[in-house]
């Protein structure tokens, strides 16, 4: 499973880049808002420090202004991609981006047919939100199973990408289920290292060469 960090913070995004284990990025209007910072700029910030797929949303909700913001963020670096709303608007946008080459993650998909429509139109990527549907207590990881199951029924090339991740139950459920990718918040992939037997076990182990050979 690819991992992504789900942030627009430079700090966290450069700390996840030297685990070596950082495949990408994405971002969100409220994640880039949060940090004060000019939108682009930050984008091209992000993309000078990752090589893999940056996650660049637009704002516009209508056809040709998700085309023309699309493309302005597509300017950015080669590995844009354009983050576009599971709306209707946002299916024929995806489908107009593939048709020129333009990879796009269709963002706050919440049922399993969001999915399907979007894979028929080329998304590269869906991002299935499992925390804001635990939220309203739906089940957030049956939509990433429910997913699995249609792309596999079909082979279907889009990747999933399980967003909105809260821990890391999260994390392992989704790499359980098959998600291609996971998108977590710095303190989950910080998290994803630690157990209390591991800290212990190291203790003891350094304790014990201390007293044998000082
Ligand atoms: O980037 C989209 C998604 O991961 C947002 O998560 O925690 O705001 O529901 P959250």
């Amino acid at each position: 499973m690819e991992l992504y960090i789900d942030t627009a913070n430079l700090d966290e995004i450069k700390q996840a880049h030297d685990l070596g284990v950082l495949d990408g990025v994405t971002t969100n209007p409220t994640l880039i808002a949060k940090e004060g910072v000019d939108y682009g700029k930050r984008l091209a910030d992000i993309c000078k420090i990752v090589s893999g797929p940056v996650s660049a949303e637009v704002i516009s909700t209508k056809f040709d202004g998700m085309m023309a913001e699309g493309e302005s963020h597509a300017k950015i670096a080669p590995n844009i991609v354009v983050k576009l709303p599971c709306t209707v608007d946002g299916l024929k946008a995806c489908r107009a981006m593939a048709d020129r080459g333009v990879r796009t993650n269709l963002t706050l998909c919440f049922q399993p047919l969001q999915a399907l429509m979007v894979a028929k139109a080329g998304a590269f990527l869906v991002s299935p939100f499992i925390g804001r549907l635990d939220d309203i207590s739906q089940d957030g990881m049956q939509l990433i199973r429910d997913i699995r199951t249609i792309f596999d029924n079909y082979g279907l090339k889009t990747k999933i990408l399980a967003a909105s991740i809260r821990h890391t139950t999260h994390l392992l459920q989704c790499a359980l289920a098959g998600a291609d990718v996971a998108t977590c918040p710095f303190s989950v992939i910080k998290q994803c290292m630690s157990h209390p037997l591991t800290d212990a076990g190291l203790e003891k182990f350094l304790a014990d060469y201390k007293k044998a050979f000082g």
